[in-house]
């Protein structure tokens, strides 16, 4: 099987939903902020009409390439490479504000993590690196190797959310240098016990790929600028895969901002430019967890952008 085809087995998640939530205007410009191997593109693709106009933008050249192939010569498609969180700046200053929708399916994909060598798998030996894109920004590598146990605490803490993360943090440096996932496996293993060993090792992979990727930092930075792409009317659906990134949709949704503060006029009316309209979270059926276990922890949201009365 070649590189290509192993992203096609990529499933969308939450496919049906997502598109029919995003579509406000058929003929409109959309940007799939997270192409992977383009499943979510093909099918929005095959509900737009020909005046239409969708940007697929991923950090990693696999993604991109894989998509290209999949999609093909379509004259209302085109790819971006870069990382969503400087969106503003990847996208031409003619479209700031024209935007129709923007499709957020967050994290990594199958292809990503079924590839050994790219580090984010502790199924398999590889090296520590989980960089999704950017080849010169930091690797698992450094951040397991070279951080303070006070640092490396706290990623485990905050981003992977696990409750050892003191005895984790001390173990790994411990045994420094770790220089594979397996060797990082065998750290959390050494320390955490019982049935709930392998959800501690997928807890601190997730908080160190979130580390490395600045993950939480660039969601902020994508809602916020595609808020300010987006012309009234315009929707932002957002599927995330954990709770700190849903919690991070959340709140912006609500308020337009990370503080989750809802500004008010002067008579008390609310400022905010944004209304979350899928009325909380949606959620893959059962049939389709069934079909793609993957998609077990995918929670959707979206949000539609809202003209402010004139002051
Ligand atoms: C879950 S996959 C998307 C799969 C896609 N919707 C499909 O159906 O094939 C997420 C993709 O987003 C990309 N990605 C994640 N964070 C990104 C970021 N900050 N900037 C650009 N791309 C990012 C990853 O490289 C990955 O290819």
């Amino acid at each position: 099987m070649s590189k290509n085809e192993t992203y096609y087995e990529h499933q969308p998640v939450l496919l049906e939903e997502s598109v029919e939530y995003l579509i406000t205007d058929p003929g409109g410009i959309y940007i799939d902020a997270t192409l992977g191997g383009g499943g979510h593109s093909l099918a929005l693709l095959s509900q737009l009409n020909n005046d239409a106009q969708l940007i697929g933008l991923d950090q990693d050249d696999e993604a991109l390439a894989a998509a290209n192939s999949r999609i093909g010569n379509d004259p209302r498609f085109s790819t971006i490479k870069g990382n969503f969180g400087y969106l503003s700046r990847l996208l031409p200053p003619e479209l700031h504000g024209r935007l129709s929708g923007v499709l957020l399916d967050l994290g990594v994909s199958t292809h990503q993590i079924s590839e050994a060598e790219r580090g984010f798998t502790f199924q398999k030996e590889g090296p520590l690196d989980m960089r999704m894109g950017n080849l010169r920004g930091i690797t698992a590598y450094q951040v397991v190797n070279e951080y303070s146990y006070e640092d490396l605490r706290d990623v485990i803490y905050h981003y992977g959310e696990e409750r050892l993360s003191r005895e984790i943090a001390r173990e790994i440096i411990s045994r420094r240098p770790i220089e594979t996932t397996i060797g990082l496996r065998d750290a959390v293993e050494a320390v955490v016990y019982g049935k709930h060993q392998i959800k501690s090792v997928a807890r601190v992979f997730q908080g160190i790929r979130i580390e490395v990727n600045r993950e939480l930092d660039m969601l902020r930075e994508v809602l916020d600028q595609s808020l300010a792409l987006l012309q009234t009317g315009g929707r932002i659906v957002a599927i995330s895969y954990h709770s700190l990134e849903d919690r991070i949709v959340k709140k912006f949704f609500k308020s337009g901002n990370h503080e989750g503060k809802i500004e008010k006029d002067f008579y008390g009316n609310p400022l905010t430019p944004i209304e979350e309209i899928s009325g909380g979270i949606i959620r893959p059926t059962e049939d389709e967890i069934k079909q793609n276990p993957a998609a077990r922890s995918a929670k959707m949201r979206v949000a539609e952008k809202i003209e402010l009365p004139e002051a």
